[in-house]
């Protein structure tokens, strides 16, 4: 399966990876978002942010609210899924967002299982070593693969 591999050596340089890749990313886009406490998830979004040119202060981990929402030119939806299991989700309202005009960035993706859109970004964040993570981003959905074979980071 075609994909984005890198391995960041340093925080900043997962913040980096996200702005770049947030430049391929359009309105209705999801991203989501595998992998353990510490991975580099929040680090990961902060860079979507970035790169979207949403003022950074306004991003945090949003450990004790389920979503926050980061008005920028494209609004960007930041959910952290860490304290909900798939059976919580119905009728919590989350399809606006997911299948909205903004672009979804979700934290613990995992919870989702059979929830999960489609069509998505699908990132995964891995411990390799104090200071690396290793990061693959690849499409699920037809239109995605096809977009993914042309980004350039
Ligand atoms: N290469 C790296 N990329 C990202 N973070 C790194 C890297 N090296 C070290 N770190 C550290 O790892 C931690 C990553 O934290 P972050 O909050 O982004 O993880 P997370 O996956 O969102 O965790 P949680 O599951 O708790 O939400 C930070 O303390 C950061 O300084
Ligand atoms: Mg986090």
């Amino acid at each position: 399966m075609p994909a984005i591999r890198r391995v960041t050596q340093a925080y900043e340089a997962t913040l980096a990876l996200g702005a770049a890749f947030a430049l391929a990313l359009r309105r209705g886009d999801m991203v989501c978002l595998f992998g353990e406490l510490g991975s580099g998830k929040t680090a990961f979004v902060k860079g979507l942010a970035k790169g979207l040119k949403i003022p950074p202060l306004g991003v945090h981990s949003p450990t004790f609210t389920l979503m926050n929402i980061y008005e920028g030119k494209v609004p960007l939806y930041h959910f952290d899924l860490y304290r909900i299991t798939a059976g919580d989700l119905p009728g919590m309202g989350y399809e606006e967002f997911f299948y909205g005009n903004g672009i979804c960035a979700v934290e613990w993706s995992e919870r989702l299982e059979g929830f999960l859109p489609p069509e998505h970004w699908h990132v995964t964040l891995r411990h390799a070593g104090a200071d690396r993570r290793a990061i693959t981003i690849t499409a699920r959905g037809k239109n995605l693969k096809e977009r993914l074979a042309k980004i350039k980071l």
